[in-house]
Parts: structure tokens; sequence; C-alpha cells
């Protein structure tokens, strides 16, 4: 559904609510990020219906009754938590969500981890087309080389947020990869093997090839390693972005998951034409994506949007997250047409299953 091709109804006076959320938001997210840290929010969460007052909070987390006050006054405003009786915080529904919400975890810890201070340099980043707030991380051309490299906390977030998405889509999939039976798959951007290790136990006859850049691919073996794998896949370390960079031939399906989005227009379509070069008429190509305009829900839009420009202003400064017709439109130039289109898959992933249009091809 398209969230935003029509004006918002609310009154003016809502409106301009909404325009001070957002002129006070590093603050507000600043105050959430001190009271999780702080374990504030938890202790609030655990005393339940009968509340906590700030002496109680400022005893139990070793904050000042003032740092538990000022913290909760702007919490109280954001929804967070209400304040029963004078001095008695208790959680308010926003606040549920901050605590127990895996996927608003993994969002705020990214958030903070990843991109903060990166943001910063946003502007620059779409002036320039580079990824400027990546230098708050060191001196890369882009996150992906740098990810095995990036501070442990920071890589933690990054990887949390990247598999809570995949991690809720891979059970649905598999059974739609393997209606053909392929013998052998191709897993592009394979990252730290969650989904070749997924086919591998899915089925025990399937070998998987595996492409991305060497740095993961080390991690990646080791991983599949521990599981005693090693010998149903093959890496081929591959840096995509390289002029003719070869594909692995020999798949007769080729998976991208959340992969094309790392990469501008013109370069995905380079890399679609590298996998059709590769592919016969009986081959498929699926593709897993999350579209912005094809959101069931509001937050998931919003997150998806705020998401692309991570992407412009500290993974590479010219790929996001897709609108599916622009996506569609890539395919097919490609030499590919899209056979099966499947929404709402995981938390709003769609699978696309593509097949090589042999009349443009050959
Ligand atoms: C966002 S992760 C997706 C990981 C995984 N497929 C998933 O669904 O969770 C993108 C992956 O693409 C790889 N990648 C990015 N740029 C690349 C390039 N130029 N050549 C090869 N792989 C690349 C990254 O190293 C990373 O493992």
């Amino acid at each position: 559904m398209d969230y935003y091709s029509h004006p918002k109804d609310i009154s003016a006076l809502d409106a301009k609510l909404e325009a001070q959320k957002i002129a006070f938001s590093p603050i507000a997210f600043q105050a959430v990020m001190t009271l999780l840290r702080t374990d504030i929010l938890k202790y609030i969460c655990d005393a339940g219906e009968q509340g906590a007052t700030a002496k109680e909070l400022a005893d139990k987390s070793e904050i000042s009754t003032y740092g538990v006050k000022v913290l909760l006054d702007m919490a109280a405003s954001m929804g967070i938590v209400w304040i029963e009786n004078i001095d008695h915080y208790r959680l308010d529904k926003t606040g549920h969500f901050i605590i127990n919400d895996k996927m608003t975890q993994a969002n705020i810890n990214f958030t903070q981890d990843v991109c903060y201070e990166g943001m910063f340099h946003l502007e620059q980043a779409i002036r320039t087309g580079t990824p400027s707030g990546l230098k708050v991380f060191g001196d890369w051309p882009t996150i992906y080389p740098a990810l095995t490299s990036l501070p442990e906390k920071v890589k933690k977030s990054w990887f949390e947020f990247d598999h809570f998405y995949s991690d809720h889509s891979f059970p649905e999939v598999l059974p739609i990869i393997f209606e053909d039976k392929p013998k052998c798959i191709l897993d592009v951007g394979g990252n730290t093997g969650k989904w070749t290790l997924a086919c591998l136990h899915h089925n025990k006859d399937v070998r998987m090839a595996i492409m991305d850049l060497p740095q993961q691919l080390t991690v990646l073996q080791k991983n599949i390693a521990d599981q005693g794998m090693l010998d149903r896949i093959e890496v081929h370390p591959t840096d995509l972005l390289a002029k003719d960079a070869p594909f692995y031939q020999g798949a007769d399906v080729i998976w991208m998951s959340q992969f094309l989005d790392c990469f501008s227009e013109d370069q995905i379509l380079e890399i679609l034409k590298g996998a059709v070069k590769v592919m016969s008429q009986e081959s498929s190509l699926f593709i897993m994506e999350t579209y912005c305009d094809r959101q069931r829900f509001e937050a998931a839009t919003y997150c998806i949007n705020a998401t692309s420009l991570y992407f412009t202003a500290l993974a590479n400064g010219n790929s996001r997250m897709y609108h599916s017709g622009d996506f569609i439109k890539l395919i097919q130039k490609a030499g590919l047409y899209v056979e099966k289109d499947i929404d709402d898959i995981g938390l709003g992933h769609t699978l696309f299953k593509c097949r090589k249009n042999m009349r443009l091809t050959d």
C-alpha cells in the first residue's frame, strides 16, 4: 500500500506537534537510548501496575533523581511512560514496544551504533553521491569491505539489523525456492551464510555456491565449517562491481536476498545482466527485497524509507530501498521477466521469481 500519495488527514495543531517532534527528534532519540542503557525503562516495566517513583528508579539505576526526572518528563511527552499520582512512573504503550519489541530494538541499536554519527554528513552524501558519513569509522569506499573490521558494537548492531529481517523470511520462502528441485543454488551476497545454511539443512542433497566479497566469505566458511558442511559448498570471492566480474556458472537457481538494494540502478542493471549470461531457459533467479510501495503497515514504510538514507550516508551513497516499479523495469531491461511476484513475506519482503526472456537474450 502506498502511504504517502495523498495529504495527511490531520489538524493544523497536530501537524505543528509533528513538526516539533521532528525538530527535537535527535534529543528524543538520545533520551530513549539513555533510558534503555541505564535500565530505567526496564525497572519501570518490571514495576508493572504499581509504578516506580523517581527516587526508587534513581537508587536502582545509580543515576541522580534529577537525571531520572528529566529523562522521564521527555519520555512522558513521547508516550513512553505516564505519571500516576504525581510521582509513579508507569509504562505506556509506546514504551511497551520500545522495551519488548524485537524489531524496534534492532532498529534502535542500528540507528544508534551504525547511523547516528554518520547521519550528520547526510547533506554532503546527497550532494556528492558518496557515503560521506562512513568516515566516522575509517577510510572506506563503501561499508561492505569494512563490515568485518567495524568496531565490535557497530558490527553487532549491523548484523543484527540485517539478520532480523532476513531471518523472518527465510523459512517462508524455502519451500518456494525448492519447488523446482534445484541441485545447485548460487547465493549472491551470501554474507555470514545464514541462507546457505538454511538451504543445506532444508535439503540434504542441494549444493551451494556463494559469491561475496572475500572478507565476508572467510566468516561464512567458518560458520559452515562449524556445522560440518564445507564439502557441500564452494565459495567464489568476487567484487560484483568490478567490470565484467564473472558470475558462477552451473547453478539452476540464483538467489539474491537484500543484495541488490546495495547498488545504484545502473549497477543493478549490470549485475543482473551478468546473472542473465549464465542462466538457461530452465534456471530461475529469485530476488527478495523490501519495497517502500509494497508494505501493509505504515511503520514498515517508515522503516524502509529511513533505511534508504542509511544507504545514502553510510553504505555507498547511491543505493536505496527501491519502489517495486523501478525495480521491475531494471529486471526487464536486463533480459528477464517476473514469473511470480509474492508480497507480505516475513516482515515486509517481496519475492520475485524471474526467468530469462529467451526472445530478448538469445
Ligand atoms: C545487506 S547484505 C545481505 C546479506 C544476505 N543476503 C541477507 O539476505 O541477509 C549484502 C551483502 O552483499 C555483499 N556485497 C556488497 N557489495 C558487494 C560487491 N560489490 N560484490 C560482492 N558482494 C557484495 C555484502 O558483502 C553483503 O554480504
